[in-house]
């Protein structure tokens, strides 16, 4: 798939997705929606040369400022099901990625945005950046898990006054409520990022993925998360990586994983 709204650009083993419609704010229209399906489903998982990829936003001023408004005009119940549907899809998709996402929140993070730095596995906020799901200002909900991820990660109760209301959170009442992992001075959210992911490049990436899938789970009703913990630690010590990470502790070096 050629790309046209998301701009690839790499550095060391980290994959840097920008959303590129700076003259929407980088608004997630069914074109870009289908470039992030495509990239998670098809491209990525091919390249395992990237052990982790950042998102983040064109331009100074927005991550994400939502879901394509303009697209809306044309929605009924049917289409709108159908959006929401495909919009989750993508989204779960970027969440049960087994290598790290993080999400470079450079600006606005509304509607669709805020639900996209949500089903990242992390999220640095520039210290202009803005969180918020305004879709109720539309007479409409949040569509991409907005309701159900903004709980996760702030609470029932501040969590529907915030999809009630439409208001914005700023970064610092972001970070106080669990929303962002970290702040940093406005155009440095990626180099935080990286920093965040070359750490996390040190470990033994398949207890990295291990790590994103047994998170998840903890989130998936359908799921028992100790049971599943207690295979995925069975499945981790009966990798190579173990033998290597012990040792290495063992013979006071730094362990050389291979991810096998
Ligand atoms: N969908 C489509 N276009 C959008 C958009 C969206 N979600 N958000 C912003 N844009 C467009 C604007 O229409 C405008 O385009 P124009 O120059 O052709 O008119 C351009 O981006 C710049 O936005 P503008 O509103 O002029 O910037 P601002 O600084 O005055 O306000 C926001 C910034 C983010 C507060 C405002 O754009 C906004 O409220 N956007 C919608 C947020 C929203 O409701 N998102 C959830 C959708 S479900």
């Amino acid at each position: 798939m050629t790309y046209r709204n998301l701009e690839l650009t790499s550095k060391e083993k980290i994959l840097i997705v920008t959303l590129a419609r700076p003259e929407a704010l980088n608004a997630l229209n069914m074109r870009t929606m289908e470039e992030l399906h495509h990239l998670f489903s098809e491209d990525l998982p091919q390249q395992k040369g990237y052990a982790g990829v950042i998102l983040t936003g064109k331009g100074e001023k927005a991550f994400v400022a939502g879901a394509d408004i303009k697209e809306f005009l044309k929605l009924d119940a049917e289409s709108g099901f159908r959006m929401s549907q495909q919009g989750q899809e993508v989204f779960s998709l970027i969440e049960r990625f087994p290598r790290p996402v993080i999400a470079a929140v450079n600006g606005f993070a509304l509607g669709g945005g805020c639900e996209l730095a949500m089903a990242c596995h992390m999220r640095i906020a520039e210290e202009h950046a803005l969180f918020g799901q305004p879709e109720v200002n539309l007479g409409i909900i949040p569509g991409y898990g907005g309701t159900q991820r903004l709980i996760q990660y702030i609470g029932k109760g501040k969590a529907t006054e915030l999809l009630m209301t439409g208001d914005m959170l700023n970064a610092e009442d972001a970070l106080r409520l669990g929303l962002v992992n970290h702040i940093t001075p406005k155009g440095k959210s990626v180099d935080r990022a990286e920093e965040l992911l070359m750490k996390i490049f040190a470990k033994g990436p398949l207890a990295i993925s291990k790590i994103i899938s047994c998170v998840n789970a903890y989130f998936d009703y359908g799921t028992d998360g100790f049971l599943k913990e207690v295979q995925d630690f069975g499945a981790t010590t009966g990798t190579s990586d173990f033998q290597e990470g012990a040792h290495a502790f063992i013979e006071k070096r730094k362990p050389v994983f291979t991810g096998q």
